[in-house]
């Protein structure tokens, strides 16, 4: 199959209609279900859903880290524009163990998962660790590699960079391993960085510092994030663009400003309704969205949505809407538009 260049040149990565599953005895869970995205270079997209919606199955999709069996990417693709090359490459038609698409994993995508010590070994020491994956990508000698884990240490101001290089994650604070991670992703200066809730352990104060640290990181190294995160504040303050996940699907995606002062689905109504907002002594008042979501193993006919939704129309309860441009770069996918 040929696969087109960058439809613009700003493009680095895009999934059309990625499936992932698992195949259980009671049945195929439906964790993503069609989801479209488009990242591009030097933007941070945000992608928000409550929990279980497919935001991490996503992630791991994108890295080829589904656990096969019961997980299965069952369609879709996902396009990468590699740096200095005019062929992109579909990532999903790769073998996920194979030669390629290990020297993509980590070097030109990498991520940031949900749980730092599932991602750390517990056996080997920080500074050993981020050598590895060093020398493994960038071919240097081990000598090589422990210089730039002791430099990355220090880019993500790690206090006695000398000192941690020789620790374990275990004798780490959680903030120091969120930081430790942010490092092992950075260290081959990847052109997409995937974060998965990187700061929903920490407090505010050293969420903040990750937070600004990752905008100076994107800065310094040129790259593109995707940042999942619960938190819609964060969202505000870092992504250019957001994705709204519900059940699976994006249902909503546009630029930050338009899905926050112009949001259209009434799923990211309910979002934004849900959270308190800063800086207001009064006016909105915390609203949680009514229902429940439904099963991912459950065959919905319609909008995922209809069974929560204020605004359902006889329609929404027959056919499933698709995501489609409804104002200039504002994808919904609702009857109402
Ligand atoms: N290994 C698995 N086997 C079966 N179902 C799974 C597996 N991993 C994830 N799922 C299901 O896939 C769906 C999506 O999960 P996912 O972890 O992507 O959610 P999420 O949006 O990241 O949620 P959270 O915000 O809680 O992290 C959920 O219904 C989850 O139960
Ligand atoms: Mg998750």
């Amino acid at each position: 199959m040929t696969i087109p260049t960058a439809p613009n040149s700003e493009t680095v990565l895009e999934v059309n209609n990625l499936k992932t599953y698992f195949f259980l005895e009671t049945g195929a869970v439906r964790a993503v279900d069609g989801v479209d995205l488009t990242l591009r270079r030097r933007q941070t997209l945000g992608i928000v859903g409550e929990s279980g919606c497919g935001k991490s199955i996503t992630a791991m999709s994108i890295m080829r880290l589904i656990q096969s069996p019961p997980g299965k990417i069952v369609d879709g693709q996902v396009i990468l524009f590699r740096r200095g090359q005019s062929q992109a490459v579909d990532l999903v038609s790769l073998d996920a163990r194979g030669p390629e698409m290990r020297s993509i994993r980590g070097a030109e995508i990498a991520m940031v998962f949900q749980e730092p010590m599932t991602s750390l070994n517990p056996l080997y020491t920080v500074g050993r660790q981020i050598a590895e994956s060093v020398e493994l990508h960038q071919g240097v000698s081990r000598r090589e590699a422990m210089a730039r884990a002791l430099e990355m240490l220090r880019k993500v101001q790690i206090s006695d960079p000398e000192q941690r290089l020789n620790e374990y994650p275990h004798q780490m604070s959680g903030g120091m391993r969120q930081r430790v991670m942010i490092a092992l992703a950075l260290s081959c200066n990847p052109s997409i960085l995937i974060a998965d809730e990187p700061t929903t352990a920490l407090d505010v104060t050293v969420q903040a510092q990750i937070l600004d640290l990752m905008r100076q990181l994107q800065t310094d190294f040129d790259s593109s994030i995707i940042l999942i995160t619960h938190n819609l504040g964060i969202v505000s303050q870092l992504a250019d663009h957001v994705a709204v996940m519900y059940l699976g699907k994006v249902v909503e995606y546009a630029e930050v400003r338009d899905v926050f002062h112009r949001p259209m689905h009434p799923y990211t109504v309910g979002l934004l309704n849900s959270v308190p907002v800063f800086g207001k002594k009064s006016g909105r008042v915390l609203v949680s969205i009514q229902g429940m979501v439904p099963s991912p193993t459950e065959i919905i006919q319609g909008c995922a949505f209809a069974a929560r939704c204020p605004r359902v129309k006889d329609v929404c309860r027959r056919e499933q809407p698709t995501l489609h441009e409804t104002m200039p770069g504002h994808d919904v996918a609702c009857w109402l538009y």
